[in-house]
């Protein structure tokens, strides 16, 4: 049976990602703040954890797994302001949301990815904006920007034991994005700007996510892919 480990679990993506690895008779290990208001299930384990102020050291998960066979990160922040305003201690927090924790975390769990016998996967999360640009996005460009640099060299230096890779999704319909989508202006606004005249849904990122941290892509590592309804690509 594969043994995923997710931060998060309890809303957005990765919830649905969760969902995806249970049904294929998956272990899933979830991390998160908001650990009471996941569905119990036989194969899911869950565990109230703040990446921004807990160790991992302090959850005893080593009684859970020997190996590990994905591992998916899924805290992010969504940052928007004009540069003018942009402080240096936001970005720094910010960073430590989206991807120092996320550090320490591979740091401490790659010697159970190594033992996995069955293609182990790290996921992480980028952004549409780190590949075209748009005001206001230069704290999220800052921040996802970093999360690539990242991706992409610890990609080499795992390979080839451990396969690295992030997503890359244009606004998605989460909480995370509450604000954006909850404004029916804005929203309208942003399904324009996309030329497959619509935003994204957690179900179907979900979707990717899964095949990603599944054993059915084992050729696939250093890659940043996006699911952003064409917007970094293609002008329709
Ligand atoms: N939604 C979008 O439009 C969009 C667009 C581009 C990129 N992304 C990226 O995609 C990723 C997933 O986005 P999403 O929209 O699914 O996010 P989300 O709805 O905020 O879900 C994030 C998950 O991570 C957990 N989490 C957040 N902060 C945490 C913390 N400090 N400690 C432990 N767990 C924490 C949350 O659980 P708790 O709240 O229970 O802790 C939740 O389960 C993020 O990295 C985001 O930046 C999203």
């Amino acid at each position: 049976m594969r043994t995923n480990l997710i931060i998060g679990g309890s809303h957005g993506i990765s919830k649905n990602l969760v969902a995806l690895q249970l049904a294929a008779g998956e272990k899933v290990i979830c991390l998160c703040r908001t650990a009471e208001t996941i569905e119990a299930h036989p194969n899911l384990k869950v565990f109230n954890f703040d990446v921004m102020t807990d160790e991992i050291s302090s959850i005893g998960l080593e009684a859970e797994f020997e190996s590990l066979d994905s591992f998916t990160f899924c805290p992010g922040s969504i940052s928007l302001k004009p540069v003018a305003r942009v402080q240096i201690e936001q970005v720094i927090q910010d960073l430590n949301l989206n991807l120092f924790s996320a550090l320490k975390i591979i740091q401490s769990i790659l010697p159970a990815l190594k033992k996995s016998p069955r293609s182990p996967s790290i996921l992480m999360f980028s952004s549409v904006i780190v590949g075209m640009g748009m005001p206001m996005h230069t704290q999220v460009g800052i921040v996802k920007g970093a999360v690539e640099g990242f991706v992409r060299n610890l990609a080499a230096e795992l390979s080839p034991s451990i396969r690295v890779n992030a997503l890359a999704p244009s606004l998605t319909e989460t909480p995370l994005a509450g604000t954006l989508v909850s404004n029916e202006k804005m929203k309208q606004a942003s399904i324009e700007r996309h030329p497959l005249k619509r935003i994204g849904s957690s179900e179907e990122i979900a979707k990717l996510a899964y095949l990603i941290t599944s054993d059915s892509l084992p050729f696939m590592t250093g890659q940043i892919l996006g699911i952003d309804g064409g917007m970094s690509r293609i002008r329709a």
